[in-house]
Formats: structure tokens, sequence, C-alpha cells
């Protein structure tokens, strides 16, 4: 990228020529450090755009490093990302605490999501009046969905997510509440902070970018992703600056490996373009009449949007623990075939909610914990599918 500049930190001589030499074919201006006080010294003089370090540097501690940068008015706003050699938990912890943008370690990945992050910093700052309608998507949009309230699609969509990141620790996975007029994620995974998509969608487009959301979204106790809450109530809900939800999604996109939206049943004019866009549509159904009528109808409206029936994975959610009809019928109304049937979990599920806990750590050896483990794999797996097949295509 031309006019930006990248300071590289690393003791290592083969990993800081390696990465030089990859950033300088993307066009950046490269400085190079062996050392925490070369580094700093570089940083101060120079101003660069990125510093782009090992934490492991045998000079300095990591936290130190972090805040000489962070505490200096030279380098106080510089993006900071670790590219560790470290992969234990207090390394990083230790780095995110002390201010670094991003934490990475060095891995087959780490390429890739670094990649992610340089497109990221250096195509987001973006005045407002000029910010794309959606950034070029590049996660996976994973959208829950369903015809009629209280079929559990918060629930399943909380706990699926937290088995996606368990099954790749090295994903980035973000849950997004875009159920209008209110949310019910945070309560869910007990997060409640003052930071919501309604607050969100009132900050200009240039501020929201994969630094900001990677800084700002909690990442709720034991859930293990990160979490952009919903509408707290109904009147923050009904005055959302709706038209900025389509660009806040694609933000996500190209900051997260996942994208995992709760949009409930709020079909509308806001959630149409996501639905559209959407790798996977989880349909969440129960079997009462009412809610299979329903979920025909959103079937029906579904394909008039273009959306295809291999996009579409259907789970029949036994929230009620009643059984109005058989699976077979369901499928029969529906016209789509359901892939999996989640179990009744009497008060057991009401009660990990209640606790903020996911299913898997409460209930780690219920039928219901297997199912959940199995169902995000497919999930994960024909989300891929479907992508590289449009990818195919076009
Ligand atoms: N498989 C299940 N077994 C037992 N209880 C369940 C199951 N799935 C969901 N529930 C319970 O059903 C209730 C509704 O769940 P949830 O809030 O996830 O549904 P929803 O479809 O998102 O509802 P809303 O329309 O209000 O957003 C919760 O109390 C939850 O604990
Ligand atoms: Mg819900």
């Amino acid at each position: 990228m031309v006019g930006k500049t990248i300071l590289i930190v690393d003791e290592n001589p083969a990993s800081r020529i390696f990465l030089a030499k990859y950033l300088r074919a993307k066009q950046f201006e490269i400085l190079e450090a062996p050392t925490g006080k070369e580094a700093l010294i570089l940083a101060w003089s120079h101003e660069p755009d990125l510093v782009l370090f090992d934490p492991v540097l045998a000079d300095i501690p990591e936290k130190k490093f972090i805040q000489k940068l962070r505490n200096d008015a030279r380098t106080e706003k510089v993006r900071l990302v670790a590219l560790s050699s470290d992969p234990g938990p207090a390394r990083r912890e230790s780095c995110l605490s002390a201010g670094v943008d991003e934490y990475l370690v060095k891995s087959s990945q780490a390429i890739p999501s670094l990649e992610q992050i340089l497109k990221h910093v250096f195509t987001t700052e973006t005045p407002e009046e000029d910010a794309p309608e959606a950034a070029e998507k590049s996660g996976l949009l994973i959208v829950f969905l369903s015809a009629k309230g209280g079929t559990g699609t918060s629930s399943l969509c909380a706990n699926l997510a937290m088995n996606i990141q368990q099954s790749q620790p090295e994903a980035r996975v973000v849950v997004a509440d875009l159920v209008l007029p209110i949310g019910s994620i945070g309560p869910i995974v007990g997060s409640e902070g003052a930071l919501n998509l309604v607050t969100v969608a009132d900050l200009p487009a240039g501020e929201t970018n994969a630094a900001y959301f990677y800084k700002n979204l909690p990442k709720p106790e034991g859930w293990q992703y990160q979490v952009l809450t919903g509408s707290p109530d109904p009147e923050h809900g009904n005055s959302i600056k709706g038209e900025r939800i389509n660009q806040i999604v694609g933000m996500l996109c190209s900051a997260y490996d996942f994208v995992i939206l709760d949009i409930g049943r709020s079909l509308s004019r806001i959630s149409r373009p996501l639905i559209q866009k959407a790798d996977l549509i989880v349909l969440i159904v129960s079997t009462d009449q009412s809610t299979v009528k329903l979920t025909k109808t959103v079937y029906d409206y579904l394909q008039t949007q273009r959306v295809n029936s291999q996009n579409i994975y259907v789970i029949l959610n036994r929230a009620l623990g009643l059984e109005g009809m058989t699976k077979s019928q369901a499928e029969e109304i529906i016209g789509l075939p359901i892939k999996t049937t989640m179990p009744y979990m009497g008060g057991n599920f009401a009660l990990a909610n209640n606790l903020n806990q996911p299913i898997t750590l409460k209930y780690p050896t219920d039928t219901a914990s297997i199912i959940l483990k199995g169902v995000a794999e497919e999930i994960v797996n024909l989300a891929r599918r479907m992508r590289q097949e449009t990818q195919t295509a076009s």
C-alpha cells in the first residue's frame, strides 16, 4: 500500500526478512528492528502507521513495550499487531490488556489473518461520505431465522456460535443481534454494556472498522466469541439508523472469519439484503401447526428473494417439548428437509440461559451438547461449500 509504513519487530531474522519481503511486495514502506529498544527508537522517529511485532522480546517485556508506545503522543494511536511465537493464553491476555489491536499466533493461519487486518485497517479509514455500502465480503455469513417467536432461535444461535468458535479457536467469530425492536442475545450470554447495535449504528462509518470491533466488542466469559448485542429496548430499537446495518455487517464480514447473525423473526427491509447475502440461513422451527405454516410462508418469501433451498439449513427445535405433528409432516408442509432435531431439554435449557452459560459447558455430556457440536460442524462445512459454489459460479 503506497504511502503506508509498517515497522516489523522480531528477534528472529528469518521471520523479519520473510515479513519484510511479503509486505514490500504489497507496496508498504518497511522499517525493521530486531529488539524492543531499537523498535521504540524507530517508532518514535518515523511514526509508522502500524507496528507488527513478535511480543517475545529479550530486552523488554511485551507489556512495557506496548505501554511505552501507547503512552507516547507520537505513537499512542499507532495500530499495534502482535504476531507471536508464543501460542499461550497468558501472553495474549497481557498484550490485549496492554492495548494491542490484534494478537495473532505464528501459524499457517497467521498470514491470511494478517492480510485481512491490513486490508481492513488501511481501507476503512474512509470518511463517512465515501464509505462503501458494504465492504467486500470475506468472512462466512450465517443468519439465524425463524417464522415465529419463542422457537429457540437466539439460544441456538448463541450456543452454536460458541461451538463453532470452540472447534476453531484460531478463527475470529462474532455474533450480532439484529432482532428488532429488542434483542435477546445480550441477556443470554450475559453482556449488557452500553455498546450495542443501536449505539454502533450512531457512530460515523469511518470509525466502525475492524480495529474498532476487535477492541470494543465484548467477549463474554465462556462463550469465547465477540458479541455485538442488539437493541436494549423498543425505544432505542425504533430509533435505529437502519440504513447503517448493512454497512456494519459488511464491516464485520471483512473483519471476522464467521459473522453469525440472529435475525429471529425480524424479516424486514433492513434484514432482507443480509438474507440474500448469507452463505447459510439456519431456519429454526418447532412442530406446532402455526410455526410450521408460518415457516412455509417464510420459505415462500425467501424463494421470491432468490434464496436457494441449498443455502437453508432447517433445525427442528423442541423448545416447547410438544409435538403437534411429526417431523415428516412438517417437512412436507414446509417443503424443505429438516436436517437436525434438537431435543427438548426441559428446564436445563432455561437454566443455562439464566446463568448465562453455554449448554456445552453447563451440560457437557447431555445429548444436546453432542448435537450442538455436530450441527456446528455441519453448518461450517455447508457454509464453506456454499461459498465455494458461489465463487465458482461467478
Ligand atoms: N431445546 C430446548 N429445550 C428446552 N427449552 C428450550 C429449547 N430451546 C429453547 N428453549 C427455551 O425456549 C425459550 C425461548 O428461547 P429463545 O429466546 O432462544 O427463542 P427465540 O426464538 O429467540 O425467541 P424470541 O422470538 O423471543 O426472540 C427460552 O426460555 C429457552 O431456554
Ligand atoms: Mg430471539
